[in-house]
């Protein structure tokens, strides 16, 4: 078995998703994040809601732990997230009424959040997803471009996202700044990103990166990859895949299963080797591709009696047939 981080050196790092329990060497995930990633992202304790719970009140000790971990084992961190409408506490969008604040409380709280995140981090996150999720998702006429209904939207309108972007650069010169979504392969939503990105850009706001969450499907499409890479390609910005998982089911109609089967590994084995074959191909502008957990143990896609089995490493964290294929595909180029 070579390790991941072996495998993919000459074209991109290549990480995880984790949580604090993970990082510990003292576990089997731990001692697999060492062997096989040259990166870890926060799945959750970097969020909003998870370091400042409550205004003024930071809690950083999962967080440093992951760091630390990181350090230790000479892994590059990816920060998620400074700016979502989900997972952030209620104190960032309401007063005690229950109303939305005002754009100039709202912006102070974004800028006080991201500097005092930030700088604490800065040369120990090389890359921060700044803004998650703000394009409108299911629009396929394209005519609303932005999630209307995010309280950061409601309180400032699209500005926001130029303004967390001033804010984390002027606290970490040096970090990799990225805008990240998901879906954004399919025409409705790449388009949108590309308008809000190459806004951004003509108005020199300070963005390095697209990342492409990668939360994509068995028979995704090589094509909307394709086209999305060459259409972000042309905004001369730095590409990463933050969150990668391909869970084994054909649609959500399909029903579900707790055992891992040949049709499965077909199906993986199929979507991994072309989805690796086409990050490859723009390895140029590819800098990171990072999975959304370690092994199929522990996965947000999970449901009851509904695996997901995502990953190319199993419950036990060995290599399943996919990552072979996966292997052979890289050796033969
Ligand atoms: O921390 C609480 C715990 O105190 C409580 O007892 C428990 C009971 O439900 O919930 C715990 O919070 C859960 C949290 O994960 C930590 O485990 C939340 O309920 C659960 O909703 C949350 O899910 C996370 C999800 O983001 C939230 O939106 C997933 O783990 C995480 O994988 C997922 O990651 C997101 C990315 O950030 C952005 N892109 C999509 C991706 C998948 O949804």
């Amino acid at each position: 078995v070579i390790p991941l981080k072996e495998l993919f050196e000459d074209y991109f790092e290549i990480g995880a998703a984790v949580t604090p329990q993970q990082a510990d060497l003292g576990t089997a995930h731990g001692q697999t994040l060492r062997k096989h990633f040259s990166s870890i992202t926060a799945e959750n304790v970097m969020k909003p809601d998870a370091l400042q719970r409550v205004k003024g009140q930071y809690t950083w000790s999962s967080a440093d732990q992951l760091v630390q971990f990181a350090k230790d084992n000479n892994m590059l961190v990816r920060g998620h997230c400074l700016t979502w409408h989900s997972q952030s506490p209620d104190w960032m969008f309401y007063d005690e009424n229950g109303d939305l604040l005002s754009r100039e409380l709202a912006l102070a709280q974004l800028e006080e959040h991201i500097t005092t995140v930030v700088t604490r981090y800065k040369d120990d996150v090389y890359a921060w997803d700044v803004v998650n999720e703000a394009m409108f998702d299911w629009d396929p006429a394209g005519v609303i471009e932005y999630r209307e209904d995010s309280p950061w939207y409601q309180m400032i309108g699209e500005t926001y996202i130029d303004s967390a972007f001033v804010y984390a650069r002027r606290a970490d010169p040096n970090a990799k700044l990225f805008y990240n979504d998901y879906n954004s392969i399919f025409s409705w939503k790449r388009n949108k990103i590309y308008n809000m990105v190459k806004r951004l850009k003509d108005n020199n706001i300070p963005i390095d990166g697209i990342g492409l969450q990668g939360h994509w499907m068995v028979n995704t499409s090589e094509a909307d990859i394709r086209t999305t890479l060459d259409l972000f390609r042309s905004l001369d910005v730095e590409i990463q895949i933050t969150e990668l998982d391909i869970p084994v089911y054909l649609s959500s109609d399909e029903p579900g299963a707790t055992v891992y089967n040949d049709t499965f590994s077909f199906r993986q084995k199929m979507a991994y080797t072309m989805i690796f074959d086409v990050l490859l191909d723009y390895s140029d502008i590819i800098t990171n591709v990072t999975f959304w957990g370690i092994g199929d143990d522990h996965t947000w896609l999970d449901q009851p009696g509904r695996k997901a089995f995502p990953f190319l490493l199993d419950e036990e964290l060995n290599p399943k047939p996919v990552y072979f294929e996966v292997q052979k595909l890289v050796q033969n180029r």
